[in-house]
């Protein structure tokens, strides 16, 4: 599968693109416009990760991030993904307490968010909920390594698996995800020797973050790549453009055309004939007809 093929990926794709040894191309998303124009430049999967608690709502943590939110922002990617595969994070605490409280959280994310899979983060303590996921038939993707929802655990956001134990715990992780049947596992922030050995021991892809490049695939959050987010900058992303000094330049532009009258011009406004469908309701207006009006819309027919 390439990015210009239009059929829609489905899980069962990664594991073949691993086997074919192409790439894995993978972004956030958060609304579906976003979804919309990644979907079109043929990134693979859309996740909608929790990270949407920084770049969306303004938070220093994901740890806030409620499955009501994640309901919400992937209900609005999965309308805009056409082709990519549509990932939605579990966020905090919906998934730690017991694999049938994971069950019916995800379940929320499939039925009520038009996921087509779950992320979670963590090794051997959530295999188990991983089965039980991957059996009752959702799909289940993995994340080690840095995994922000343990952010105050690991203290702080820093990189992981850095000695040879914690190299060879974060390796049984990763086989322990694959075992309960995990189709694919995020590694973030880890050594690219060790993401190296991991994606060489599994049958599944690896997705990496700041995972150096011997992963099946890459992960970034889009507002990064598109240089949108500038409160943070993780040092391995790589900003593609500068979409936040666009906004600004152009958000200036009609600041300044509104304070000079410059925007909107009035002779556009009073002819307009038609709603912002394209449909017929005014035929025509002169001076009377149009101060009769005072500002409600009627159609004609
Ligand atoms: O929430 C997120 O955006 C993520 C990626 C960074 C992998 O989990």
């Amino acid at each position: 599968m390439t990015s210009t093929t239009p059929k829609r990926v489905r899980v069962p794709d990664l594991a073949l693109m691993k086997q074919r040894g192409d790439r894995i191309v993978m972004l956030t998303a958060y609304d579906a416009t976003m979804a919309r124009l990644l979907d079109r430049a043929g990134i693979d999967l859309l996740l909608v990760g929790d990270s949407l608690g920084n770049v969306i709502m303004g938070l220093d943590t994901t740890i806030p991030v409620t499955l009501d939110v994640m309901i919400h922002h992937t209900r609005a990617v999965a309308r805009g993904a056409n082709r990519a595969l549509v990932v939605a994070d579990m966020p905090f605490l919906t998934y730690q307490v017991s694999p049938e409280q994971a069950t019916r959280n995800a379940t929320r994310l499939f039925q009520e968010g038009g996921a087509a899979a779950v992320k979670l983060e963590g090794g051997s303590a959530v295999a188990d909920t991983v089965r039980k996921l991957t059996a009752a038939g959702l799909p289940v993707m993995g994340h080690l390594g840095l995994t922000p929802q343990h952010v105050h655990r690991l203290g702080g956001m820093r990189q992981q698996a850095r000695s040879e134990s914690a190299a060879q715990r974060l390796i049984l992780d990763a086989l322990a995800l694959e075992d309960a049947g995990a189709f694919a596992i995020v590694l973030e922030a880890i050594p690219d020797t060790v993401a190296e050995a991991v994606t060489s021991q599994l049958k599944i892809p690896t997705i990496g973050i700041g995972a150096g490049s011997h992963c099946d695939g890459q992960v970034l959050v889009s507002y990064d790549v598109l240089g949108l987010f500038d409160t943070f900058a993780p040092p391995f992303a790589k900003q593609y453009a500068q979409l936040g000094q666009v906004i600004v330049r152009a958000a200036k532009d009609y600041a300044n055309d509104v304070r000079e009258g410059l925007f909107p011009k009035s002779t556009l406004s009073n002819q307009q004939t038609s709603d912002l469908a394209g449909r017929r309701v005014i035929p025509s207006l002169n001076e009377r007809a149009f101060a009769e009006l005072k500002g409600a819309r009627v159609p004609v027919r």
